[in-house]
């Protein structure tokens, strides 16, 4: 069966297998449990980055959990777990203002509480609602309530609005449902609940990434753009993507391109490419090794990668010049920067080249090694095998090139490797990308 690849079938099979999701409450009452599913195999180290899913349905009880089913598959298939949550809404006992919002809160603030046992990194932690759940998705990474940051909020056409939602009629009456009021009854309620007011007071905002499509009869594309207004004139950072002719459910369709952009806004905030640069002999390899096992996805080594195609790289220079092995390169640079969540350790002259630079910078985060040309000379040792190094002087050549090469190394988030072993700065690393 999994020879078929990653299918829905393969899914049913798998939930049978190793009871995907599981149900775990997070308060006393009924509707106070969210469902986890686990990816496939072992847990790396560092533990599954996570992403929790908040539904929507203009907090009604009508809707349910289950609409984000689709949602938690897909982003399982790029090994994250998710934490789809289900909380007390208008029409059950203790739902409505503040009990909704209480609840999420709760439940995203559960994940600390289940992560050791579970595996769990909540240091990449991303959240994704759609419509209502869109509200509480960005509410709950504004109102400075939650115990761990947050790497990113995904409103799908998010009601992030109150006041003006309730002004323009969304939901038939939904917002003072499930506020108790018209603002002219609660305003404070409509003041805490409303992403739109908490913009500017939010102590530490999360970036937020906002989603719409632009036939959406449910949360208007005027509405939500008036929205991006205000938080893009805010202190949170921000994204926008408007999809033509799309209507409100299409965002919730794993396959669609709406929702496709969301995940891979998702990714790259919680399981981001990795590239490493810098000089030879500053530990590109080992260390990107120990982190690519560390979190458990792909390690792409572009030397080792030409090598494997082209033979050894001496032999390249020797043959054909240092052109060819700068095009050979190109390719490999091309091919890692198309794939997701992979750690890169790049040969040390491959980010001189400017669309290198450019393509792997758009794939992930860059990080340069870095150590002093006295300790590198020391590291490189047998220059046999760095042609670029085979002169009569290599100390000479390591100082004239490392000085040649400073402005762009430096032109990246640079981590100090001298006297360090490599599992010290995988380690850095990681912390690094959990901040
Ligand atoms: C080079 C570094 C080498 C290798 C080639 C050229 C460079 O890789 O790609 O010899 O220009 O600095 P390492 O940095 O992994 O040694």
């Amino acid at each position: 069966m999994r020879a078929q690849g990653r299918t829905g079938q393969w899914h049913q099979l798998r939930s049978v297998f190793v009871s995907n999701p599981r149900q775990i409450p997070y308060g006393q009452q009924t509707h106070q449990f969210g469902e986890l599913w686990l990816p496939d195999g072992a847990t790396p180290a560092a533990g599954w980055p996570i992403v929790t899913l908040v539904h929507g349905g203009f907090w009604r009880s009508t809707w349910a959990l289950d609409l984000m089913d689709p949602m938690a598959a897909s982003l399982l298939d790029d090994g994250c777990a998710v934490w789809n949550i289900e909380y007390r809404r208008v029409g059950h006992e203790g739902g409505g203002w503040p009990g909704t919002g209480d609840d999420v809160i709760a439940a995203i603030n559960h994940v600390a509480t289940i992560a050791e046992e579970f595996g769990l990194d909540v240091g990449r932690h991303g959240i994704v609602g759609h419509s209502a759940g869109g509200h509480l998705a960005l509410w709950s990474t504004l109102c400075d309530r939650l115990t761990t940051p947050i790497a990113l909020a995904v409103g799908l056409a998010p009601v992030a609005d109150l006041e003006d939602g309730w002004a323009n009629g969304l939901g038939n009456g939904a917002i003072s449902d499930l506020l108790g009021g018209t603002p002219d009854d609660v305003l404070d309620r409509y003041r805490e609940a409303s992403p739109a007011a908490l913009l500017d007071v939010s102590k530490a905002p999360t970036p937020q990434a906002i989603i719409q499509g632009t036939t959406d009869e449910d949360v208007p594309l005027d509405y939500v753009r008036r929205y991006v207004d205000l938080v893009t004139a805010s202190p949170v950072p921000t994204t926008y993507d408007e999809f033509r002719d799309v209507g409100h459910m299409e965002l919730i369709e794993p396959d669609h391109p709406a929702w496709v952009r969301a995940r891979d806004r998702l990714l790259a905030a919680v399981q981001p490419t990795v590239v490493l640069t810098g000089f030879m002999g500053t530990g590109k390899s080992s260390v990107g090794a120990a982190l690519a096992e560390a979190l458990g996805v792909d390690f792409i080594d572009t030397d080792v990668a030409i090598e494997a195609e082209h033979g050894p790289i001496p032999q390249i220079f020797a043959e054909y010049g240092e052109g060819r092995f700068r095009e050979l390169e190109r390719d490999v640079a091309a091919a890692a920067a198309s794939r997701q969540g992979v750690v890169v350790a790049t040969g040390g002259g491959l980010m001189l080249d400017a669309t290198n630079r450019e393509i792997l910078s758009n794939a992930g985060r860059v990080f340069a090694l870095t150590a002093d040309a006295s300790e590198i000379i020391d590291r490189v040792g047998d220059t046999e095998h760095r042609p670029l190094l085979a002169g009569a002087d290599p100390a000479a050549r390591v100082t004239e090139l490392l000085a040649e090469r400073a402005p762009v190394y430096e032109s990246f988030e640079c981590v100090a490797t001298d006297g360090r072993p490599v599992d010290v700065i995988a380690a850095d690393l990681l912390s690094r990308l959990r901040r």
